[in-house]
This record gives C-alpha cells, structure tokens and sequence, in this order.
C-alpha cells in the first residue's frame, strides 16, 4: 500500500509538471483528489490494514494529499502568471507612436484680409454695415447718379434678374441704403465689405464674383483732406509705417471730384518692379467727394453737409500682400493653397 502511494505521488506530481492550462490541470485534480479520485480509492483499501499498519498509513496519505494540494496550488499560480504575461505583451501600447492628426482648417485669406481691414476702421471709430447680394437697379444703380441711359453704366456689366433687380456690381448702394436709413443723422461712418458680381470673363485677374469693401464719411465739413488723411491712416497700419498714398484725378458718377488712390509700391518702395509695373505706385481704390445729387437723393441736404466715399477691390489687396498671381485661387478651394495663410 506504501508503495502504491508513493508510485501515485511520483506520477501525479510528473503529471502536475507537464500540464499547460488550467483546464488540465483542474481535470488532474479531480482524477487524484476527487471524491471518486484515485486518492479516495486507496483509503477506501486502509479497511483490510492491521491495526498497527494504519497510523503510518494514514500519515503517509495526509504527506502524500498535502504534497499533492501543494503541487496543485503552485502550478495554479504558475499557470496563471503565464496567462497574465501573455495578455500584457499583447495588450502592450506604444506610447511612442505618434497621435492620429486631427485636420483643421484654416482662415480664408480673403477673410483675414476683410477682418484686419474692419479691424483699422473700426481703431478710426466706423461702424459696419450690410446690404444685400441681390439688389434693385434703384440702389445699385439710379441712387448713385447712374439714370437708365447713363454710359457709365456700361463700366459695370451686370447680372440682371429682371429688368429692376440684379447682383449688385459694388458694395456702392450700401451707402445710399445707409444714409436713408440714418433720415438725415450725422455722422454717417461706415465701411461694408461684402461679394459683388460683374459679367466678366473669369481670368488670372477677372473674377464674375469678387469682394469689396465701401467706405462712407458724411458729416458737417468733410473735405478731400479728410479723405486722404483716413486712407492714409488706413495705408499705413495695413501696409507699414513708411507707406505713402497718391491721389490722381478719375471719375465716378457718384463722387465729384473723384480720385484713383495708389499705394507707394510695398516691392520696391517707389524704385519700380514687376509687382507696380515699374511705375514705383499701385493702384488699390477708387474714392471721392460725394456727388451733391447722390446726397440729395439719400436725405440729406448737400449745402449743409458733405461727404467722402471709396471702394476697394479685397482680392487686389490680398493679391498685392500675399504674392498671389491668380485670382482664382481664392474660388477653388485646394487645401493646398488655403493651408500656406495658417501661419500665425
Ligand atoms: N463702386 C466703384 C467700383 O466698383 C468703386 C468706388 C469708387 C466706390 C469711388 C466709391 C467711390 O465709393 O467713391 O468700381
């Protein structure tokens, strides 16, 4: 019976080493503990011992159980550290790999340009104002001493909608829509930045949809210096300390007189290159005196007060700072050139 036993232990604990999972293992458990175990089966023999055999027997049994229990226990805990090591290095993370980029956009130049544009007018105390995309013949066009058969009209080809309603072809009503609404208060200071369209041929430099930005003063004593001391002002902080403006002589119906305004060529400074077409100067907005009759028709009495205005092409400007070549650019949406005005 002693040898039994002892052959028992020594195969049971051989087995207990081979075993690879728990499954087996708790199969072994009950082949030599379990109730109907091989264990249990030689205890039931312990009834045929002398009385003198069965303490040693019975202490052999409880060694034999207890070294059995131990052998089980530890390969238990062997067996589930391996399943613990193995789940780690599976479930390792890299916490070197770099993170999934999130994309963002970007500003539209345009509207960086129209911001730090409002940005200045607004440092000069203008307040903003709107006006709508569709508009009346009225205001685009008659408000602005442009009647019917005027020729000047021909400046502007434009989408008509009906014979009375078009896509306004400058932000210019917005000043007519502007003062009526003000009856008559001074002052009047307002900028309006906004799309306009024109019938034109879309090219490097042409555009059937484009961006302007009006400007309008009316008060007491308004005088051409004031016009040219603001579009300076506006010049300087826009472009730089140094930059300097020309007024040259033009016309528009809706201004008397009427003046082109060139910046002083940010490029060369004056010497002349290819950006001002070696004229040292570039051209960047219409402006004037508003016309009597323009005044008149707004409410407002031309013998007591006065006014200037101008008006300035956004997509020129951004042009002439960014370095962009064609116009296009700014419709056509390729990430590729909208991401280059990310920087700060
Ligand atoms: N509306 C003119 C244009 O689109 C630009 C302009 C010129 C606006 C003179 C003005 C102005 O307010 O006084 O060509």
């Amino acid at each position: 019976m002693q040898t039994r036993l002892q052959e028992m232990k020594e195969s049971a604990l051989g087995q207990i080493s081979q075993v690879t999972d728990s499954a087996q293992l708790q199969d072994l458990r009950v082949k030599y503990l379990g109730k109907k175990g091989e264990l249990t089966e030689l205890l039931r023999g312990m009834g045929s011992l002398s009385p003198e055999e069965r303490p040693l027997v019975g202490q052999l049994v409880n060694e034999v159980r207890g070294a059995l229990e131990a052998a089980f226990t530890q390969k238990q805990s062997a067996l589930d550290e391996a399943v613990l090591h193995a789940k780690l290095a599976s479930q390792t993370i890299d916490v070197t790999l770099p993170g999934r980029p999130v994309p963002t956009g970007t500003m539209h130049p345009l509207s960086r340009i129209i911001e730090e544009i409002e940005d200045i007018f607004i440092g000069l105390g203008f307040e903003i104002a709107e006006g709508p995309e569709v508009e009346m013949d009225h205001f685009n066009f008659e408000m602005l001493n442009l009647p019917k058969d005027h020729p000047a009209r021909d400046m502007q080809d434009s989408f008509y909608m009906t014979d009375e309603i078009l896509l306004r072809t400058h932000t210019s009503p917005v000043q007519a829509r502007t003062m009526l609404k003000k009856q008559g208060d001074t002052p009047v200071k307002i900028i309006c930045p906004g799309k306009v369209y024109r019938r034109d041929d879309d090219d490097a430099t042409h555009s059937h949809q484009f961006t302007q930005i009006e400007g309008l003063v009316v008060d007491k004593g308004i005088g051409m210096s004031d016009l040219k001391g603001t579009l300076l002002t506006f010049a300087k902080q826009m472009f730089g300390p140094t930059q300097q403006v020309r007024l040259r002589p033009s016309f528009f119906p809706f201004t008397e007189p009427s003046a082109e305004v060139d910046l002083q060529c940010f490029n060369c400074g004056g010497d002349g290159c290819r950006v001002c077409k070696q004229t040292g100067w570039i051209e960047i907005l219409g402006s004037g005196m508003v016309h009597p009759r323009v005044l008149e028709m707004a409410g407002y009495n031309p013998q007591e007060v006065s006014g200037f205005a101008f008006g300035m092409g956004v997509e020129r400007i951004a042009m002439l700072k960014y370095g962009v070549e064609d116009i296009r650019h700014f419709y056509t949406n390729d990430v590729r050139f909208l991401r280059q005005f990310n920087r700060g």
